[in-house]
């Protein structure tokens, strides 16, 4: 029986030295130690065995159950230890790689240029209103003291939803609702997206914004609008701008010039930029006309205005040095992400 045990104890833990895997161990125990194991099979015979023996067998029998035991549960160990090291080699986390960027957006050169444009009115006492893009022939035209056979009026320059609604083809149609409401004085600007029934190309689109700006109070005085529209000119060009007031024609203002700045590229020598005038014309303004305030319920005795009208995109691609219009609408990244 001794010899029995000692042999079964060397197989055993020779075979769990061999032992290539769980599985292998698994099968160790079973023919071992399991209930048709070779041990199990010898504590049955134990009945066999005399009664004044059996306790020294069964301490026996016992102590090779509890060293086999250990060894599997050794070898277990190890197995379970080399597999957890080995996901771990394959799961391993390379900390020190870099982090994918994530690309965060700006504001469009457009939206930039017209925050600086209301940050420079706002400083000086404007309010920023805003009016509606689809509109009355009324405000867009008829407020503003345009003939009805003006050329502006025409189809092929305006979009017309009915032949009293369309699309506004400037802000100046701000002017009318503003005045209507009746609380002078005016101090404002109206940016907003106007339309014209334009081909796309350097130069024109059919959808583009513009800024209107209106002053209604009394004794307002043309030297005021000089002086307002050259503070604007200088704050958002630079101190060394110089500007030009030329006579103009608008019907809505009287008189009408159209203002230009100096070239800020070759500061009026004459370049490319400003096609050689050494001069770039930058908006349209006026003193408000009588009969526009007239219309709108202002006694033209009683108060005076001006008011002026700044292509948005004009400004900004003279601020940005850009040569083509487009390029502000495709939203082509590698273009906005220089701003
Ligand atoms: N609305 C004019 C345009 O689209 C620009 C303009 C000129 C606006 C003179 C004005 C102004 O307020 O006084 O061409």
């Amino acid at each position: 029986m001794k010899e029995k045990l000692q042999e079964i104890r060397e197989k055993a833990l020779s075979q769990i030295t061999a032992a290539e895997n769980l599985d292998t161990l698994n099968d160790i125990r079973v023919n071992i130690l399991g209930k048709k194991g070779e041990l199990t099979a010898i504590l049955k015979s134990m009945k066999d065995v005399s009664p004044e023996d059996r306790p020294k067998v069964g301490q026996l029998v016992n102590d090779t159950r509890t060293v086999i035991e250990g060894k599997l549960t050794e070898a277990k160990k190890n197995f379970e230890k080399a597999a957890l090291e080995k996901r771990l080699s394959f799961e391993k986390i390379d900390v020190t790689l870099p982090a994918k960027k994530n690309k965060l957006g700006h504001a469009h050169p457009n939206t930039s240029v017209l925050e600086e444009v209301e940050k420079i009115f706002v400083g000086m006492g404007y309010e920023v209103v805003e009016g509606p893009e689809i509109e009355k022939d009324y405000y867009n035209f008829e407020a503003l003291n345009i003939p009805a056979n003006h050329p502006a009026k025409d189809e092929q320059d305006t979009f017309y939803i009915t032949p009293e609604i369309l699309l506004r083809t400037q802000t100046s149609s701000v002017q009318a609702h503003e005045m209507e409401k009746g609380n002078l004085p005016i101090r404002m600007i109206a940016p907003g997206r106007v339309y014209r029934s334009d081909e796309v190309d350097a130069t024109h689109s059919p959808s583009f914004h513009q800024i209107e700006g209106m002053v209604i109070d009394k004794n307002v005085t043309f030297a005021d609008l000089k002086g307002t529209l050259e503070t604007f000119a200088k704050e958002l060009f630079g101190e060394d701008t110089k500007v030009k007031f030329r006579p103009h024609h608008f019907p809505f203002t009287e008189p009408s010039a159209e203002v230009d700045v100096s070239c800020f590229k070759c500061h009026g020598k004459g370049c490319r930029f400003c096609k050689g005038e050494g001069w770039i014309e930058i908006l349209g303004c006026g003193m408000i006309h009588p009969n526009v305030l007239r219309m709108s319920g202002i006694d033209p005795e009683e108060y005076v205005g001006f008011a002026f009208g700044v292509g948005l995109e004009r400004i900004t691609l003279l601020k940005y040095e850009i040569d083509d219009m487009r390029l502000l609408y495709e939203n082509d990244d590698r273009f906005l992400s220089q701003f």
